[in-house]
Order: structure tokens, then sequence, then C-alpha cells
């Protein structure tokens, strides 16, 4: 049984290309999602398109996301946005350690200091692991574990309780080659037991854990329902509104 609201997170990723089609994607996202209540639903545009989007009407349970920040408040640091820029136009969640980002260099100590400065700023850390390939000995456990430990380092245990983990294979991400609900329910099952070997267990089984890679609606409440993850980081099947609500609409409880 789960204990958790269930989150879905849409990384709609360097889409759509234009302001008004941003402003239609989550006007319809939002449309279709309105009913809802148990759901918590994180809607990360590109950042210019952030303030934009916080000025359309708000529903109860849909917030922004953003996809990235960089660690430092202000100062000499060209391209960059900082936590502070994006928690004023009411930003909830930012997504941080993607693969897609961590293939453009960002390092495991960037990933912590990016953590440390999204809760500076009361924000939630959505923040991505998962291994590069399968290898059937194992071995991409102990990548995970790694991981893990790295994005931990130096958080307290109340900090590291507030963290949303996000379990997202680098096979899985944008291929079309879903997790198998079995492969995910054991990786659930890793994920809190490397995190209460950290901290403790009761921490561990607090802390949000979504799955990511080429979710689609078809697939996900099985996913859900079986795969012991409290939720999703939907990327390409965001860009989707009808497919989007499917995914979220499988994390509602029937019961
Ligand atoms: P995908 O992307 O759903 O398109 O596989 C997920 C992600 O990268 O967050």
């Amino acid at each position: 049984m789960k204990q958790k609201n269930p989150l879905v997170v849409a990384n709609w990723k360097l889409n759509p290309t234009k302001l008004a089609e941003a402003k239609t994607l989550f006007s319809e996202t939002k449309k279709k999602l309105s009913k809802l209540s148990s759901v918590k639903v994180v809607i990360a545009p590109p950042a210019v398109f952030i303030a934009e989007l916080s000025k359309l009407s708000k529903v109860e349970g849909i917030t922004l996301g953003a996809q990235n920040i960089f660690y430092e408040e202000r100062g000499p640091f060209t391209g960059e946005i900082a936590a502070g820029m994006v928690e004023q136009f009411g930003v909830s969640h930012v997504i941080v350690g993607h693969s897609e980002r961590r293939a453009l260099g960002e390092s495991d100590g960037q990933v912590n200091k990016k953590i440390q400065a999204i809760l500076k700023r009361k924000m939630t850390p959505i923040v991505c692991i998962g291994e590069k390939t399968r290898d059937a000995e194992g071995n991409f456990f102990n990548e995970i574990e790694n991981q893990i430990k790295e994005l931990a380092r130096g958080l307290t245990a109340v900090e590291l309780s507030k963290l949303v983990i996000a379990y997202e294979p680098i096979w899985a991400i944008g291929t079309g080659q879903t997790a198998t609900v079995e492969d995910v329910k054991e990786m659930q099952l890793f994920i809190v037991s490397t995190l209460a070997k950290l901290h403790e267990r009761k921490l561990a089984e607090k802390i949000i854990l979504l799955y990511g890679g080429s979710v689609k609606a078809s697939l996900a409440k099985e996913l859900y329902e079986q795969g012991g993850m409290n939720g999703f980081l939907v990327g390409g099947a965001s860009l989707s509104a009808v497919e989007f609500v499917g995914i979220v609409n499988a994390t509602i409880s029937q019961k």
C-alpha cells in the first residue's frame, strides 16, 4: 500500500519552440487535470517560459518546475539561472542531475551543490540517477549506489528526506524501451535499502521515488501499481496533453 500522494512531473526538455505553443500545451494539460486532488503534478517547461506560464490561472495541485538551475545565487556566471530567480515565479520543484545534463559535463559535485541551493530556496530537488547500460552480473547496481552516495554527501537526514529521487535508466530515456515492472520494483527496493544504509530506514522510506524513461499512458497503471515508485518523470509523452493526463490518471487510486 502506498502512503504518499503520487507525484507526476512533466519534463518538456527543449520543447516547444514557441511561447504560444507552450501556453497552449500548458492550458490544455491543466484543463484536463483540473478535477484532480490527490496527485501532485509539476510541469517543467524551458526556463524562458516560466514567467509567462506562471501568469496563467492557477489550479490546485499543479505547479511549475525548472529543468535546471546553477548553484550560485548571483555573480559572474554567464548564461546561468539561479534558484532564487525561478523560485519567485512559484516554481516548486527543480530537476537536477538529469542524464542529458550529466552528458554535457554536470558532475556529481555540481549535482550536490545544486541540491543544496534548491533546498535553501525551499524548493524540492528532483534528483535523477540511472545506469547507462545493464549487465548480467548486476554491476549497474554499484553505479546506482555510487550516485546515491554522491548526491547525499553532506546532506543532513532532514535535507535528504526532502528530496525526490527519479530513477531514470539512461537506456530507457527517449528510446521507447520502458523498463519492466520487475526491473523498476527491484530498483525501488535497492534504492530504499541504499538510502537506509546512509541514514535510517524510516527516513529512507519517506523519500519520494519516481520512475522515468519512456513512460507511456498504456503502461503507467501497471508500472505505478506494481513498480513500487510514487510516480513518474515524463519526457516525450508530456508533450501531448492527452497522453500526459493518461499517465497522471493511472496513478489515481481506484479504491
Ligand atoms: P522520456 O524522458 O519520457 O522521453 O523517456 C524522460 C526524461 O528524460 O525525464
